[in-house]
């Protein structure tokens, strides 16, 4: 199973961008942790981070043919964009939205998520660990799904 992790604007600043609301772990320390986690599960992944909401349309696109999943953090692109679901949907492959916070308990307009239509499920506000728990999930999923294949 092969699994694209995406992580949109400002995540590569964790860290050191509001450690009081995201920790205090850095970019490299998620993509550790997320590898880790993968490997543990047979799971082979490659992790993007942009700050582009282009660039993240590009890498869902090239995902078409190549990953099983998609798990995305779209940061502040949850609330905005259009076109970052619309691309999952034009692939139509399996995706699982993150946050690290609770963004139902945040400022109002954190509260939508336009990405949300596009997924499979939502985790939020278990800091590094909505990434483990959105991978079991979307690992599950795609697991019932190729068994329902004939
Ligand atoms: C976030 C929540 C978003 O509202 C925010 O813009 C982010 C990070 C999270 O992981 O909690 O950049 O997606």
């Amino acid at each position: 199973m092969k699994f694209l992790i995406i992580n949109g604007p400002n995540l590569n600043m964790l860290g050191t961008r509001e450690p009081q609301v995201y920790g205090t772990g850095t970019y490299a320390d998620l993509c550790g942790y997320i590898e880790s986690i993968c490997s543990e599960r047979g799971i082979e992944v490659k992790l993007f981070q942009s700050n582009h909401e282009g660039a993240i349309v590009d890498e869902i696109q090239a995902a078409y043919g190549v990953f099983d999943g998609i798990i995305i953090n779209p940061a502040a692109y949850t609330h905005t964009s259009i076109a970052i679901p619309d691309a999952i949907k034009s692939v139509g492959i399996p995706a699982a939205e993150v946050h690290i916070s609770d963004i139902s308990k945040r400022e109002a307009y954190r509260q939508h998520s336009y990405t949300k239509e596009a997924c499979i499920d939502t985790v939020c506000g278990l800091g590094f660990d909505s990434y483990k728990a959105a991978i079991d999930r979307l690992k599950e999923f795609v697991n019932a799904k190729n068994s329902t294949v004939l």
